[in-house]
């Protein structure tokens, strides 16, 4: 008895593996595994069923409250990669480690799963998947389908192939990011129609009124939307919504993936850039002006990571234990104002603040002033002598 068990999204690429399992690599069980990290019910519901009817088992593994944490540390990083928020890259690990516990229960001989070899979801997945010594069977990958050959072969075998009015696009949505690519978006010069956008709102027709968002964090996490305490699934979804009526979080871009191909992709995430935008003005708040620029790279470093999928790096523990350190001190609130497509920090407090108006203020004599001349004096000093130097030399060449 060989059996195999399936990361499977019931969309058709991952449907067709099933029966492909058999007839192609001989397996005699397939079980197929969907994993929530916060996808619309309707899909999971959908996939659910299909699983159950294509497959020999199914299972519904809840991962959100994993998802939720780790998007917690990626706020506290302010993650993000060539402007894109990660939400595919942060969830695929959690995925594969939801299949793999799915996959050593059953007993399984290997895992399998549905990414193509052009992108990145085949890296990040099947380093967990090495991890835990399975072997891997990517059929996306080894068989080069093409898609009229797999609805043909779905119809041989009985399952249903999904008749939602020729949607051309790949799209992978989470409780963080929806990201649309494929069909006509893959022509660069090509602008995307409205209809590409369901999280969002066209900024043009957003509400003509602003409105005022107050966050509050508790070391780098959001607790508590306008002054009401929310866990964080409960937070991320309601700023997605507040955010999406204001057309926030909209991103079309030429994105790097691992393997150096250059990809067309189109993002939404309201929340996401309402968090961070937020998130960043407190640290600015409270972090000092050296702690803010080294940990500049410390993210940039973090965020790539993430996208790679070498979160089990020992880099990543470590970048992690610098985060966490600076993010005891990033409590406190930040207002927001959203405006057709804009996030604006409009207002912040926090215990922790560096900034001191009573010695900032134009109004005070906390500071006697006179103590800055002396710092003046040497200030730019080496500019200056360069300056003196170089029109020294100037003459002196001109003589
Ligand atoms: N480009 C993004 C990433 O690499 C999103 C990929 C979305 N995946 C998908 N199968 N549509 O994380």
């Amino acid at each position: 008895m060989c059996k195999v068990v399936l990361s499977y999204s019931g969309g058709l690429d991952t449907t067709v593996c099933i029966p492909l399992l058999k007839e192609r690599y001989g397996f005699d069980e397939v079980i197929t595994v969907t994993v929530d990290i916060g996808q619309p019910e309707e899909e999971i519901r959908k996939a659910e069923e299909r699983g159950r009817k294509y497959a020999d088992k199914h299972y519904t593994v809840d991962a959100k409250k994993e998802y939720v944490n780790a998007l917690f540390q990626l706020i506290k990083a302010n993650g993000e990669y060539e402007g894109y928020v990660l939400g595919t890259a942060l969830a695929r690990p959690i995925i594969a480690e939801k299949v793999v516990e799915i996959a050593k229960k059953e007993n399984a001989d290997a895992i399998a799963h549905g990414c193509t070899g052009k992108g990145n979801d085949q890296l990040r997945f099947e380093n967990v998947f090495y991890q835990h010594g399975f072997r891997v069977i990517a059929p996306m990958r080894e068989l080069n389908l093409t898609r009229e050959w797999e609805i043909e072969y779905a119809k041989k075998h009985g399952i249903e192939v999904p008749v939602t009015k020729e949607k051309p696009y790949s799209i992978d949505e989470n409780l963080w990011s929806r990201s649309v690519e494929g069909g006509n978006l893959e022509d660069p010069t090509f602008i995307p129609q409205e209809e590409i956008w369901e999280w969002t709102t066209d900024p043009a027709k957003a509400p003509d009124e602003p409105e005022i968002v107050k966050i509050e964090f508790e070391r780098g996490v959001p607790v508590a939307l306008n002054d009401e305490r929310m866990d964080g699934f409960e937070l991320i979804r309601t700023l997605n919504e507040i955010g999406g009526r204001h057309g926030i979080g909209r991103t079309d871009m030429i994105e790097d993936r691992v393997l150096g191909l250059k990809s067309r992709e189109c993002y939404e995430h309201p929340a996401a850039t309402i968090l961070i935008t937020a998130h960043r003005d407190l640290e600015k708040l409270v972090l000092s002006r050296r702690e803010l620029k080294f940990k500049r790279f410390v993210e940039e470093e973090w965020a790539e990571l993430v996208y790679y999928g070498l979160t089990n790096d020992p880099l990543f523990d470590a970048l992690n234990a610098f985060i966490d350190k600076t993010q005891e001190r990033v409590t406190g609130w930040v207002k927001v104002k959203l405006f057709k497509g804009s996030v604006t920090p409009v207002a912040r407090y926090s215990e922790f603040s560096l900034y001191k108006p009573e010695l900032t203020s134009f109004d005070t004599t906390a500071i006697d002033q006179k103590y800055a001349e002396g710092f003046s004096r040497f200030h730019g000093l080496q500019g200056r002598i360069y300056g003196e130097v170089m029109s020294k030399f100037r003459s002196e060449k001109q003589q």
